[in-house]
């Protein structure tokens, strides 16, 4: 059995396989309502349906403030998350798992969603945009300036995340993912490149990861005991005097203490930066990480080829891969992953709408 498909268990959930679906905001939601629509089943349903082991959301909104674009999808009401329900639904009876990735956007928010012949960059109050919150005053390059966050605020933000974390439990996702990641607001506390606060939530490392591990805490504390909870982390800025891989591996230690069973190794976007952004360029990361740690990892970026995906967990760098833009061409990778790993035919999980597809059925030539 190829270890990508060898199923894993975390808590009580037991998924089928390694090969998850990395979160990737759709900017979909054009009523700018927060809800999810037949854009977002089809996309989330078709990989479930090409037997990807974990689906997990785009970053789903936990307040309207803390969108990146007007378009993103939501989850800080109740009415999305009845419309997320039916999609939950709908992956679990592919049989993947779902995941949600709770996020807020902190000095990042209020931006355009950037599609061809789209505008791009900042929206300015009188278009539409509104203010930014971050832990300080520092603009994102080219973003207008946010809001110093009060200690209200910082209440408020952990409110939207265990209230968030209370619906994805109650439509059924298995798995909540906090956003910590890609230069927003939770990264933008890590740090210093954004965050020069001067109370106990800024300056030395463990005041740079209160508030983060605050907010993580407290949704740790409402999603159930018995269902996993992963961090998606920025593990370097790439950036001299920012966040970095010690950094990373420090904090993946006091979540794990906190009750994190997953950190999925990410990197960038808190600043422009040069980013040696070669295949697999990541995984170094998450295996720094892992062999610091015995939190469980997850690998992502620019992870294309099954062999690869293969010898990356058979070598220990991380226990599972996510895949994003693969994804996006190839909405079925795991199947033929599955094949070209050698999977029997009979345990590849192809719908049964599909198995006349067949990989082994269909002569190459
Ligand atoms: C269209 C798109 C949207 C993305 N949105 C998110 C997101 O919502 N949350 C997140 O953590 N990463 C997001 N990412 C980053 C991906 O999850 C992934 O980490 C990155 O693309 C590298 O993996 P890849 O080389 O397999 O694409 C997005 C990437 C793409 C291409």
């Amino acid at each position: 059995m190829p270890l990508l498909f060898e199923p894993i268990a975390i808590r009580e959930l037991t998924i089928r396989n390694r090969a998850w679906l990395s979160p990737m905001c759709m900017y979909s939601c054009n009523a700018e309502d927060g809800m999810p629509n037949d854009w977002h089943l089809t996309h989330l349903g078709a990989r479930a349906q090409g037997g990807f082991g974990l689906i997990m959301s785009e970053a789903v909104a936990v307040t309207k403030d803390g969108r990146i674009t007007p378009q993103d999808a939501g989850l800080w009401n109740d009415e999305q998350a009845e419309a997320w329900a039916h999609i939950v639904k709908f992956v679990h009876d592919q049989g993947a798992a779902f995941g949600f990735q709770l996020g807020h956007a902190g000095r990042k928010a209020s931006t355009y969603r950037g599609f061809p012949g789209e505008p791009k960059g900042c929206i300015a109050i009188e278009d539409g945009g509104w203010q930014t919150l971050g832990p300080s005053t520092i603009a994102h390059e080219g973003y207008r300036a946010p809001r110093a966050m009060t200690r209200g605020d910082m209440d408020d933000v952990i409110d939207a995340f265990t209230a968030a974390a209370g619906r994805a439990d109650r439509v059924g996702a298995d798995v909540v993912e906090v956003h910590a990641a890609h230069g927003y607001l939770l990264h933008e506390f890590l740090s210093p490149l954004a965050n020069d606060r001067a109370d106990e939530y800024g300056g030395s490392f463990e005041n740079r990861v209160r508030f983060p591990l605050e907010v993580i805490k407290a949704v740790r504390a409402v999603w159930p005991q018995d269902k996993p909870l992963f961090v998606r982390v920025s593990a370097t800025d790439w950036i001299e005097g920012g966040w970095d891989v010690e950094q990373t591996s420090r904090f993946a230690g006091l979540l794990q203490r906190i009750g994190v069973d997953l950190i999925d190794v990410s990197s960038g976007s808190i600043a422009p930066a040069k980013i040696p952004a070669t295949r697999n360029y990541q995984v170094p990361l998450a295996a720094k990480i892992r062999s610091d740690n015995t939190i469980l990892t997850a690998a992502v970026g620019l992870i294309l080829e099954p062999k690869e995906a293969e010898k990356i967990l058979i070598s220990g760098e991380s226990d599972v891969v996510f895949l994003a833009r693969v994804a996006l061409r190839e909405a079925a990778w795991p199947l033929r992953a599955a094949f070209e790993l050698g999977l029997d035919a009979t345990e590849i999980p192809y719908p049964p709408q599909y198995t006349r597809a067949r990989f082994d059925l269909i002569p190459a030539e």
